[in-house]
């Protein structure tokens, strides 16, 4: 007999004591539900590039957070589509107080109070440039941008969001959201920062979802390179400082280092964003039977945990809790 003492296999030898050593577990608690939503009245279209996800009028969205709250799922963030004509270079529409956003916004939290929505505030869904920021002569200017942010965040702790998540990378945004909500007395409505969001290829699904991609040239002047990871320790630190309750890494799987590095850095909670990229090339894969689906996404969600994420926004996320439950 070999003369082995350590012999790790006595851990894994059944599955209760694989269970009792498990060191990090997926929950629905660990989840947040991205959502598109669009105008009309019962109206569902699929997203091509995002098999299963759907962009969904108000009646349907309703319906559909009501599904997902009986598995469990408590919190949803939510981007609406809008049609090109409501489009301008200063993203009014984003202001609208009566405009799809708030108005969905308001009969979801009336019809559902225990849900908690989370915002999206940049201009690149209602900007004629498809830039999340203020465009002239073909720059993105940062300090014009920021009070049309702000603006955006009152607007839509007005219709009952609970956390805002400034998805667009303007220097300062944070502080200034921070100090418009409490001076409107939002002193309660919570920000998740995207801190360290990357200029990624990922994203193109998203961009087809909302038909938001950017008119000329690329977000390489806001969002981060991603090569880099001492920017993301830069962004969190200041974020942090401005006021943000939960510090955002997106993309997700390539950036885990990213995400264990501000764990282990910063006392505040990790939020990840599983995009649709990688959401996509999951589907695509397993339709393609060339993976099986729902192991290679309960991994990778499992991966985006062990690396110190708390909270994953995942388009997986009601299909993650239906198999929960079972
Ligand atoms: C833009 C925004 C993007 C996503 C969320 N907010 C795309 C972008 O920066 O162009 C991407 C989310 C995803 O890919 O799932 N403010």
């Amino acid at each position: 007999m070999a003369q082995i003492t350590h012999r790790p296999r006595r851990n894994r030898k059944n599955a209760a004591i694989r269970n009792a050593v498990q060191e990090n577990w997926l929950t629905v608690n660990d989840l947040i539900f991205p959502m598109f939503l669009t105008e009309g009245k019962n109206k569902k279209s699929e997203i091509n590039s995002m098999p299963g996800i759907y962009r969904l009028s108000t009646d349907l969205l309703l319906k559909e957070i009501e599904s997902c709250m009986k598995l469990g799922l408590t919190t949803f963030c939510l981007f609406p589509s809008i049609s090109d004509k409501l489009k301008d270079k200063k993203a009014t529409e984003g202001l609208n107080r009566k405009g799809l956003y708030p108005s969905a916004i308001r009969e979801i939290k009336k019809r559902f109070p225990e849900a908690v929505i989370m915002t999206d505030v940049a201009m690149d869904p209602y900007s004629s440039d498809g830039h999340d920021g203020f465009v002239k002569d073909g720059k993105i200017l940062n300090d014009e941008t920021l009070d049309i942010l702000a603006k955006m965040a009152i607007v839509q702790a007005e219709a009952g969001a609970d956390i805002i998540g400034p998805s667009d990378m303007m220097d300062g945004r944070v502080g200034i959201i921070r100090d418009s909500l409490d001076e409107e007395g939002f002193t309660d409505v919570s920000i998740m920062s995207y801190t360290a969001k990357y200029a990624s290829g990922f994203y193109g699904p998203f961009r087809d979802a909302l038909d938001s991609a950017p008119k000329f040239g690329d977000k390489k002047t806001y969002q981060m390179n991603p090569a880099n990871t001492k920017e993301a320790l830069l962004e969190a630190d200041l974020d942090m400082n401005e006021g943000a309750d939960f510090l955002m890494v997106k993309p997700a799987l390539s950036y885990l280092d990213v995400i264990k590095s501000l764990n282990d850095n910063f006392n505040l909670p990790i939020a990840a964003y599983n995009v649709s990229g990688e959401y996509a090339m999951v589907k695509a894969a397993a339709q393609k039977k060339w993976i099986d689906g729902d192991k290679v996404r309960d991994e990778i969600l499992l991966s985006i945990k062990r690396a110190g994420a708390s909270v994953i926004l995942t388009y997986f996320a009601k299909e993650v809790a239906q198999s929960l439950k079972k």
